[in-house]
């Protein structure tokens, strides 16, 4: 796996005017590895993990876990996770703020040892990430959670099933509730359960090494408790935020583009928008089609939670609305920051403006290329789409974050045709 934590100095220099085509496959997604890796902890012995991105979170939270006193072997697109008897339970403060999705260990070393320790993580660059409904929770299960010179302590006696109906359906406090629910005495409920396709990969792991869950991808998540659970291998679900990131980049760049290892489902109100704007959309049981003659046609898209449209590919949303036929409203109903992505869609020459939950865009047949900033992941990904339908050469900086994500993103982006290069900007 190929996935060293990249320079912030690196950009990518995207040449605008190609055409994205042909097949590209999708690995695990991130949003399931990380949390898969946590959910190891939970279990003696070793639990092996395929379809695994190689992407620099892994070994980022391949860290989190060693620091804990487990042993984590990186093998091609396998995460071999070795959990001893007793792990520590106070998640080494660098490792885990280099990693936001180190929260994902709350929950597995509540579940199995009943404490731990974390790094309480900030706001980020898509807005303010609070854990107050993980903390929750836990309290509800009998957990107390407490501040400790910006640590996040989570402690208890012993846990007892509970009934827990979320305010909304977060993907992380679904995950803490559900991970330490398994291993606490008697039943629990959670309602207004988060339905992402990666809480129902969680769960299918937890179900397998002996946990009893039903009702995962619905609104209501039940659990019995069980004493322990057993290290299995599971293979990663395909990354649907990647998988879609492809096929909006071949509406954009009107191309003609298959992705594979992937549920159609898992996008399905994605394949339906892109419909929607002109695109000639194929689905089978493990890829799609995406092809697309003429420009796009504007259409307003609204960001919800699982089933609904993806909060992840609104930087890709407003970069399509950049280069479609009329005025897109686009509203952003998660992360209230990740609007900051229009002002470098302005720098290219798009007439956006943004008013709280609303992004209103007039495309352009062409984006002007300019020098833009990544500001996450995603915003990186939708720059480099941006940046393809562009007249000239767009320099998109601090592509770190795009290695978060995406496995070889200059190599994926070149399979399909598309002009681009890494270049370190220190020298
Ligand atoms: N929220 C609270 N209190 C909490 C938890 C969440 O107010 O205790 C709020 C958040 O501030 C946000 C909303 O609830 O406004 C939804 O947050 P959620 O908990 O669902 O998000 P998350 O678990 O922190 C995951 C993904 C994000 C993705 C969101 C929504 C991981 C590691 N991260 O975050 O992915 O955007 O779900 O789908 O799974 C990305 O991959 O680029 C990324 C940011």
């Amino acid at each position: 796996m190929s996935a060293n934590p990249t320079s912030r100095e690196e950009s990518f220099l995207v040449t605008g005017g190609t055409r994205l085509a042909g097949e590209i496959p999708v690995a695990g997604a991130k949003n399931s590895v990380l949390k898969l890796m946590a959910v190891a902890l939970m279990a003696r012995g070793r639990t092996t993990l395929t379809n695994c991105p190689a992407i620099s979170d892994v070994p980022a939270m391949a860290d989190v876990l060693r620091h804990l006193g487990c042993t984590v072997e990186i093998t091609g697109d396998t995460v071999s996770i070795d959990t001893p008897a007793e792990v520590g339970h106070v998640a080494d403060d660098k490792a885990a703020q280099r990693l936001r999705a180190s929260v994902c260990i709350l929950g597995p070393l509540v579940g199995r040892y009943h404490r731990a320790v974390i790094a309480m993580p900030g706001g980020d660059a898509i807005g303010s990430r609070p854990l107050n409904w993980h903390q929750t929770g836990l309290t509800l299960l009998g957990a107390t959670t407490r501040m400790d010179h910006g640590r996040l302590v989570a402690e208890a006696d012993r846990l007892t099933g509970a009934r827990y109906g979320l305010k909304f359906p977060s993907v992380g406090a679904t995950e803490t509730f559900v991970t330490a629910a398994v291993l606490a005495e008697g039943t629990s409920v959670l309602e207004n359960a988060a339905r992402e396709p990666e809480i129902v990969d969680i769960c299918t792991l937890l179900a397998k090494m002996g946990a009893k869950i039903s009702g995962a991808g619905t609104s209501t998540i039940t659990i019995e408790g069980v004493d322990e659970l057993r290290p299995v291998s599971h293979r990663v679900v395909g990354d649907r935020i990647v998988a879609a990131t492809w096929a909006m980049g071949a509406v954009m760049t009107r191309g003609d583009v298959t992705v594979t290892g992937i549920d159609p489902m898992n996008i399905h109100v994605v394949l339906e928008n892109l419909r929607a704007v002109g695109a000639d959309v194929e689905t089978g049981e493990d890829r799609v089609r995406v092809r697309q003659e003429g420009r796009p046609i504007a259409r307003n898209i609204r960001t919800l939670p699982f089933p609904g449209f993806p909060t992840d590919l609104q930087p890709m949303a407003i970069a399509l609305a950049s280069v479609s036929d009329g005025l897109s409203v686009v509203t952003e109903n998660l992360f209230e920051a990740r609007f900051r992505f229009v002002e470098e869609m302005i720098r290219m020459g798009v007439d956006a403006e943004t008013d709280g939950h609303h992004a209103k865009i007039r495309g352009r047949e062409r984006l002007d290329s300019a020098t833009v900033w990544a500001s996450d992941i995603r915003a990186g990904a939708g720059l480099v789409l941006a940046g393809m339908c562009a007249d000239e050469v767009t320099e998109v900086c601090e592509v770190f974050h795009i290695d978060r994500g995406y496995s070889d993103f200059v190599g994926n982006v070149r399979s399909l045709g598309g002009v681009i290069e890494r270049v370190d900007t220190s020298r």
